[in-house]
């Protein structure tokens, strides 16, 4: 299994020419580092205009609806996210589970959507805080069984999942998590997908991290027993970062 670097542009930037740039950087890094699978979710207004071949990254949504066309005004479909050239889109990231009300019900719905229509869900899930109680293994255990409800089992190899604890994810976070932190959330992840889907089906699914990941910490962070990759927000524009982060994958 290839390694994935996932970035999410979230809604920067905000002209077409600068959304170039980046696109054209993320490629360049990608093609340097063949052995890592890089997604790059840019904002969906952009992403037609962005290149005619996407080739060697992969585009992603940031998000679908639930629903497949109708009177969804704002929406776009999984459909119309294949139709422009993605292959993934995320759903359930946390800023639209805490901005828009996405229960991990909705989430669901939208992940099997998303396999309907061909593209492959990054599903998000994560902690909104890591209380000394352990409460927030309850937490990630309902968010995580709830999201992947509706998706049949012999389609749950067919998904990402990203761990991304809520704590940890963009400018005011303070801290990513430590290397020990995340060796036990992603036995713990492990050990849930175990129970509910088996060993040889849960060993086929990739685990991302997410959260204030960075060239300075994603070297030991990659190197964290069961992480299969990355998914990144705010260094996705800033090419120091994002070069690192593809390599310290490689
Ligand atoms: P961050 O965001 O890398 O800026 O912390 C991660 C995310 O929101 O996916």
């Amino acid at each position: 299994m290839k390694k994935i670097a996932a970035f999410n542009w979230k809604m920067k930037p905000t002209s077409l020419d600068e959304a170039q740039k980046t696109i054209k950087a993320h490629k360049k890094w990608a093609k340097k580092y063949p052995g890592v699978q890089v997604i790059t979710a840019p904002p969906t207004p952009f992403i037609k205009g962005l290149i005619r071949d996407p080739n060697p990254v992969s585009l992603s949504g940031q998000n679908i609806s639930v629903y497949l066309d109708g009177a969804h005004t704002g929406n776009s479909s999984a459909a119309m996210l294949r139709e422009i050239g993605c292959t993934y889109t995320i759903v359930g990231h946390s800023e639209r589970r805490a901005m828009f009300n996405v229960t991990s019900e909705i989430v669901s719905k939208k992940a099997v959507m998303a396999l309907e229509q061909g593209l492959t869900p990054i599903i998000c899930f994560g902690e909104s805080t890591r209380d000394e109680k352990g409460r927030y293994i309850d937490e990630i255990t309902d968010q995580l069984l709830e999201s992947l409800a509706g998706i049949p089992d012999k389609h749950i190899s067919k998904i990402v999942l990203a761990y991304e604890p809520i704590w940890a994810i963009g400018a005011g976070a303070k801290r990513a998590v430590t290397t020990d932190e995340l060796f036990s959330t992603i036995i713990l992840i492990k050990n849930i997908l175990n129970k509910r889907y088996g060993p040889a089906r849960t060993n086929k699914i990739p685990i991302l991290y997410g959260g204030s990941v960075k060239a300075h910490n994603a070297e030991e962070l990659a190197a964290v027993n069961g992480v299969d990759g990355f998914l990144v927000g705010g260094a996705s524009h800033i090419e120091d970062h994002f070069k690192a982060i593809i390599k310290s994958l490689s």
